[in-house]
């Protein structure tokens, strides 16, 4: 995978710069669209045989990276692709932090088959690795934590979404005394940021997106850190209605048609096999994992994050692109 570093790297740079002109402009589709026919067309100049297994619909809807399109030159290795084009299209359009262009590559075969629903996500770095059990209630997971970490439960930083399904966990949390950062969106990068070396926080925990989930597992596999998920249908997430009901039904044929089981919980390993992974974070909007794209003298500059599992690296590349 390590090959296909510089290519990725410069996916989700490109990605990133199609949106930017658009950061404000209160149209997330566009945003969207403009982020994805540029991944498509770098994703297609690559000599690698490509297979979306993450991406953002399940049939071929233009322009989405649709899960199962084949992309790439049609030679060269098979590769699993996990995308977010923009991960935080609602931040780019009310220009606000914390969005970015996201892409993991894995050998192909290696990625859980995840549809677009919701997932409950719990994250560690690796000195708390083996410390955790989503079939144990998180109250449990805090506590086992922050033994592996030698801390007492009022040093912990728990980071999660700031959404009203969340709103018991952050009380549960907070009575515990554990610090919680409770983020308005994006869980990617709250997952890599729990992960890094001089990591901001000590576990993640929420309820986000499936597709998110294993593009944040790539990214927990090669920085050595531990993740549990579990899918769970979009009335646990959103609550009863007649209408939820109706997405939830549709839901789990999704599931079955991709052969993942909902409410069962999966290992890192069975979230990405393996630590031959690559994955790279371009910032579109300003954030605390790497920069929003700055306008300078002549040009712009860019700072993409570029972690490679084989080789246990991180880089944070900074670009300057002119005119
Ligand atoms: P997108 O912008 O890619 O849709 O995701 C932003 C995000 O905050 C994810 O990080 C998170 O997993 C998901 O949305 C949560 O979903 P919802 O917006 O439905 O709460």
């Amino acid at each position: 995978m390590m090959s296909l570093a510089w290519p990725l790297f410069r996916t989700t740079e490109q990605a990133a710069l199609a949106a930017w002109p658009q950061i404000g402009c209160g149209d997330k589709n566009k945003i969207d669209g403009l982020a994805v026919s540029s991944m498509r067309q770098s994703l297609n100049n690559m000599p690698i045989r490509g297979r979306i297994v993450i991406g953002e619909g399940e049939i071929d809807h233009a322009p989405m990276l649709w899960i199962g399109e084949e992309v790439g030159q049609g030679c060269g290795p098979r590769v699993d692709i996990a995308v977010d084009p923009i991960e935080g299209t609602r931040m780019v359009a009310m220009g606000q932090n914390n969005a970015l262009a996201v892409m993991a590559f894995a050998p192909a075969g290696s990625l859980l088959h995840a549809p677009d629903m919701y997932m409950k996500k719990l994250v560690v770095n690796r000195l708390a690795k083996g410390a955790i059990d989503l079939h144990l209630p998180l109250v449990d997971n805090l506590r086992n934590v922050a033994q592996a970490l030698d801390k007492p439960l009022d040093k912990l930083r728990l980071v999660t979404l700031d959404k009203p399904r969340m709103r018991a966990t952050i009380d549960e949390a907070t009575a515990l005394g554990v610090k919680v950062f409770a983020l308005p969106d994006g869980d990617v990068a709250a997952s890599v940021m729990t992960c890094l070396r001089d990591n901001q926080y000590d576990v993640m925990y929420t309820l986000g997106g499936a597709p998110e989930g294993v593009i944040s597992a790539c990214a927990v596999a090669a920085l050595g850190g531990d993740m549990q998920a579990e899918l769970i249908d979009f009335c646990q997430a959103k609550g009863e209605s007649e209408e939820n009901h109706r997405i939830a039904a549709s839901e789990r044929l999704r599931c079955e048609a991709m052969g993942v089981i909902i409410n069962r919980v999966y290992s890192l390993g069975e979230l990405v096999a393996g630590e031959d992974v690559i994955f790279s974070a371009t910032g579109v909007t300003g954030g605390d994992l790497v920069n929003g794209i700055q306008q300078v003298t002549d040009g712009v500059r860019t700072q993409t994050l570029l972690i490679g599992g084989a080789d246990r690296t991180c880089n944070i590349i900074d670009s300057l692109h002119s005119w």
